[in-house]
């Protein structure tokens, strides 16, 4: 078992900020892991971040399923939580308690969805089933259709109930956190003071209990971030510049040098061999019919 469990996380609620991150292969997930951050998620912002979609509708279960594999291999301390894909529950309870099983055999110690009081039911029965979940509420993006787009949320009186409704939903039905995706800073205080489960903001102030953040937003592998990114690096150009010093270096005959490659230090020796080799093979392969 990890270090961090979805006890540790509901405990930390008010004597210390919960951190979150998204990862999606191996290599992310040892780095997030090294820098202790708590929750390592698997998000479906793969689907746009990782496949170059346009929003995560397309996202499938094998997809996060080998996304998760790869994941849970890398991570000893964090809490790995995988997100339960676009039309993955909604259908019904039975087909989310088995969509959830196979993230959980794939390695994540907690699932999360998207919404609240609508799957209420669900998270009871995968709560009762062993399965720990987090929810989402105020912007959902797998409603995006529906929503029109990305934008904040908890304007309207209608907003700010029914973002307090989905945490207090949750909170119900035995999840054990709930992230606040792009809510006004206000609507999330007051929500993280009304439930006792950890609220994690994206976009939505800093009266929370934690923060997430996408990988590729917060490293700055994209020019086009949301707004409230703060990028806590320029990998873009990094690795741009990287990669276009790779290219000069091939094309001018300076990569590799001496120290990159090994060769004969017997030139001799190597003759010898060469004779022997292209001996055999003429003999063999101009003789033969093939
Ligand atoms: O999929 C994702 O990355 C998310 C975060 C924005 C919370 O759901």
């Amino acid at each position: 078992m990890r270090e961090i469990t979805p006890k540790k996380i509901m405990e930390m609620k008010g004597k210390e900020k919960i951190t979150m991150v998204t990862a999606y292969d191996y290599p992310s997930a040892l780095l997030a892991d090294k820098a202790k951050i708590d929750i390592i998620f698997v998000g479906d912002s793969l689907g746009m971040v990782v496949y170059g979609e346009q929003n995560t509708l397309n996202v499938t279960m094998e997809q996060m399923v080998y996304h998760t594999r790869a994941v849970a291999k890398a991570v000893k301390r964090g809490l790995v939580l995988a997100d339960m894909p676009f039309m993955s529950y909604e259908v019904s309870v039975e087909e989310g308690m088995k969509n959830a099983a196979r993230l959980i055999q794939a390695g994540a110690d907690a699932v999360k969805i998207e919404g609240g009081y609508d799957h209420r039911k669900l998270v009871k029965r995968l709560v009762r089933a062993g399965i720990p979940v987090m929810g989402h509420t105020g912007l959902t993006p797998q409603r995006y259709l529906r929503l029109g787009g990305y934008h904040i949320t908890g304007e309207t009186e209608e907003e700010i109930e029914e973002i307090l409704r989905d945490a207090k939903a949750l909170e119900k039905a035995g999840a054990f956190a709930v992230v606040l995706e792009f809510v006004l800073a206000d609507v999330a205080k007051l929500v993280t003071e009304e439930v006792k489960i950890p609220t994690i903001g994206i976009g939505s102030g800093p009266y929370v209990d934690g923060q997430v953040l996408v990988w590729h937003d917060l490293l700055g592998i994209y020019e086009h971030v949301p707004p409230f990114v703060k990028k806590y690096a320029d990998l873009r150009n990094i690795i741009q510049l990287a990669l276009e010093n790779y290219r000069e270096e091939v094309k001018e005959g300076k990569f590799p040098s001496g120290e990159y490659y090994w060769e004969f230090l017997d030139k001799d020796d190597f003759e010898k061999k060469r004779r022997k080799v292209i001996e055999r093979l003429l003999g063999e392969t101009f003789d033969e019919e093939v």
